[in-house]
């Protein structure tokens, strides 16, 4: 199908203010100054995690995936306009076919920190080398369970609770340093392990990083009620291992930081998006693997780079672009009020 001028004009932001477009930063209407960005580099995943997506879901087809050049062009533009940061994310972004060129690309960049987002189901000891060496300075899993037969249901694939511990056992060997490892708390599923990742991240030296889930799962089965939050996962750990809540030194952190209060190896973090929102903080802006903008999570606005890609646009049009983009992030999110509309896409189409 052809896409007219209009629809294609109708997916462009609309012109920040003058004083935003002599500057090179990334300035929202909120005061906010966007440092880190997060790349969707693919949609597909070889997982179907009951939290985010659904057996039969269709992935994005190929051609509108955008391509390694134009993923460098954005990142040109953004680093132009005081981007230290990226994460890479997905989908499931091991599985994207040039993502060692990516890591080797972004690598000579001067960035501060360039992060990656994994669920660890295969990960090769030499390639992990090849990656540290190559500049990715942090990877993080993804890992909701440690008991087998849970995995199974979780993540409705076959890779199993070991083969994701061996990855993170496997990258530590290769230089990378604490693994963080995301850990959605759903109720009623795998609620009652949060004192076994505490006992892991003990023994383990790790930082597991409980999160709440948020209604961005393709199947919209998302209720308050299903939400595990953050006071319960305290109290559950604490019963076991009383905690110590850490000060904040990172004003742009998602989340509440914890130590344990016997001096035990091992951190815990939460991320608490629907019960303690830190949309006030946030620093971030996320690129879709077909080029949309999205300058919010749970937004259901967001801007199309890729018929300005597509058409040559250079790095001075995309740094517009992004600007523009960056001036309509939204204040906060409004899950839990009445207005609240769950995005179209989910977060394996969006990027974490
Ligand atoms: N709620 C909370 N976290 C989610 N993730 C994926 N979908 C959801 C959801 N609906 C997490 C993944 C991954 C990170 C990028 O986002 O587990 O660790
Ligand atoms: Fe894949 Fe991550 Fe979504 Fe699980 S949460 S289905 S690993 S993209």
């Amino acid at each position: 199908m052809n896409v007219s001028l209009t629809q294609l004009d109708a997916c462009a932001p609309p012109s920040a203010p003058s004083h935003t477009q002599r500057r090179d930063v990334l300035i929202d209407a909120h005061g906010r100054t966007i440092e880190d960005l997060r790349l969707s580099i693919t949609d597909r995943c070889n997982f179907r995690c009951i939290y985010c997506m659904e057996p039969d879901d269709r992935f994005l087809p190929k051609r509108s995936l955008l391509s390694l050049t134009e993923y460098l062009n954005i990142v040109d533009a953004a680093i132009d306009m005081g981007v230290r940061k990226i994460r890479i994310t997905g989908g499931e972004p091991t599985l994207y076919p040039e993502l060692d060129t990516l890591i080797r690309e972004l690598g000579r960049r001067p960035l501060d920190d360039i992060a990656m987002t994994t669920n660890g189901w295969w990960l090769d000891a030499t390639r992990l080398t090849c990656w540290k060496s190559d500049g990715l300075t942090r990877l993080t899993f993804s890992l909701d369970t440690l008991r087998e037969e849970r995995m199974a249901v979780m993540t409705r694939s076959k890779t199993s609770v070991q083969e994701v511990l061996s990855s993170i056992d496997k990258a530590a060997h290769a230089g990378f340093p604490q693994a963080k490892i995301n850990v959605v708390a759903l109720r009623g599923q795998n609620d009652d392990e949060c004192a076994d990742f505490a006992d892991l991240a003990r023994s383990h030296d790790l930082h597991i990083r409980f999160i709440e889930f948020m209604p961005l799962d393709s199947g919209r089965s998302w209720q308050p009620s299903h939400v595990f939050s953050e006071r319960e996962m305290v109290e559950a750990i604490s019963r076991r291992h009383p905690l110590q809540q850490q000060p904040t030194t990172n004003p742009h952190s998602t989340s509440l930081e914890y130590v344990f209060a016997d001096g035990a190896p091992g951190k815990i973090g939460i991320i608490a998006s629907v019960t303690r929102p830190f949309c006030g903080a946030c620093n971030r802006l996320r690129i879709t693997a077909e080029g949309a903008v999205r300058p919010c999570l749970f937004s259901n606005q967001e801007w199309d780079l890729r018929p300005v890609l597509r058409a040559g646009g250079g790095i001075a049009e995309i740094k517009k672009f992004l600007r523009d983009a960056t001036w309509t992030k939204q204040a906060g999110h409004s899950i839990g009020q009445d207005d609240f509309r769950q995005p179209d896409r989910s977060m394996s189409a969006i990027g974490g």
